[in-house]
């Protein structure tokens, strides 16, 4: 039996494939990615951390005849499914791009796995669903989404529910993630962004090692701590070992189900700023500038549904994270 990761070779991919190596059963992995945002390069990476390889298939999972080879060639019984664009910016200036890539691309994946009667998958959804609720967040809450990125996590939940509901065969897990963060201990595989990074912390990492000059802090006026935004960072491995967890307990799911995985904390960017200062040794140069359209103060998890359904829950703290950023940023300044 095999397990396909489709995205497998991106950061939160690349590091479940890891922890997914590291299970005493020894299942298949065939990692489908069509490298808009990433590079074989991992693929060695992986293979240095875990001494073992895995099946890479160059496709687009939009390509339907492509995934149908996949699943013809290949006895898959689950997929984790990580592919997709995710930028918010950019998702606003093209948005038909990202609904193509995002939604088309996981209604064939979806068609693909039914005419296979493969019916377990596992499902990267974000926090950006709960839009502007107050946190702590938790899966009962209505959903909304304030961009077309968050539109497209937004539009592939409700298939899933529906799908699910179509059919009773579905066990999906419909993965909410935080702000994924870190980076493998072995410095060997981290997150790469394309151009400027959106995101805070490899745009600290970028200013940390001296590939940017200064760090933009977006609005110290928030109602929180030292008013600048606060967010619920979580270990990329944790992150990837909620996946682990997720497909370990696929059959207590019957239908689709929303879980976060988040830490339940949140830290401020000034927080951030200054633990990446200390631990780095690096001046991490900042100026603060009027509020970035579209952010909340505070967004955090209630992270208990996933301890209760699949026995999951953060172990890794912001000093690890942090330290696990720098060793990556450290070690490859220029990323892959
Ligand atoms: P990433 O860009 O590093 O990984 C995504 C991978 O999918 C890349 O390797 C890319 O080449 C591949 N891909 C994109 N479109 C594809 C297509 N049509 N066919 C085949 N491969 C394709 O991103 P990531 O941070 O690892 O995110 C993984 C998933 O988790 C995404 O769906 C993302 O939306 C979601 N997510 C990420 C975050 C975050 O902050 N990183 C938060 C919440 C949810
Ligand atoms: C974190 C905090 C910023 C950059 C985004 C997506 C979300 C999800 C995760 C995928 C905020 C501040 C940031 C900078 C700053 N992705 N910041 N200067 O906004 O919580 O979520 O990524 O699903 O959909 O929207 O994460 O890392 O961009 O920002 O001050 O240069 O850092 O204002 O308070 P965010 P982020």
């Amino acid at each position: 039996m095999s397990l396909l990761i489709t995205g497998g070779t991106g950061y939160i991919g690349s590091h479940t494939v890891v922890e997914l190596q590291a299970l005493a059963d020894d299942q298949d992995i065939v990692i489908v990615d069509d490298l808009s945002n990433s590079s074989t390069k991992v693929l060695d990476r992986i293979k240095k951390i875990t001494g073992k390889t895995v099946t890479f298939i160059k496709a687009d999972i939009c390509d339907y005849d492509a995934m149908n080879a996949v699943f013809e060639q290949h006895d898959i019984d689950a997929v984790i499914h990580f592919a997709g664009h995710k930028a918010v910016g950019e998702s606003s200036e093209k948005p038909l791009s990202y609904y193509y890539n995002n939604v088309s691309g996981t209604v064939i994946l979806l068609r693909v796995m039914a005419e296979h009667k493969v019916k377990n998958l596992v499902f990267s959804s974000s926090a950006t669903v709960y839009g502007d609720n107050v946190s702590p967040l938790n899966e009962k809450m209505t959903t909304s989404a304030t961009n077309p990125y968050g539109q497209t996590k937004l539009m592939i939940e409700h298939i899933l529910f529906d799908l699910a509901k179509s059919d009773s065969d579905w066990s999906i897990a419909c993965l909410r993630y935080f702000n994924p963060i870190g980076a493998h201990n072995s410095g060997l595989i981290g997150e790469n962004p394309n151009g400027i990074p959106n995101n805070l912390l490899p745009y600290v990492a970028q200013v940390a090692v001296g590939r940017l000059a200064q760090l933009q802090v977006f609005g110290d006026d928030y109602d929180t701590v030292d008013g600048t935004g606060v967010r619920d960072y979580i270990h990329v491995v944790d992150l990837a070992q909620g996946h682990v967890k997720a497909l370990q307990n696929l059959n207590k799911i019957s239908g689709c189900k929303a879980i976060n995985l988040g830490t339940g904390n949140g830290t401020s960017v000034l927080e951030i700023v200054n633990t990446f200062k200390e631990i780095s040794g690096q001046d991490i140069p900042y100026k603060i500038v009027p509020r970035r359209a579209g952010d909340l103060a505070a967004v955090y998890a209630n992270a208990d549904l996933a301890n209760e359904l699949l026995g999951w829950q953060a172990t890794r703290n912001l000093h690890t994270m942090i330290s696990d950023t720098w060793r990556w940023q450290s070690e490859n300044p220029q990323g892959f």
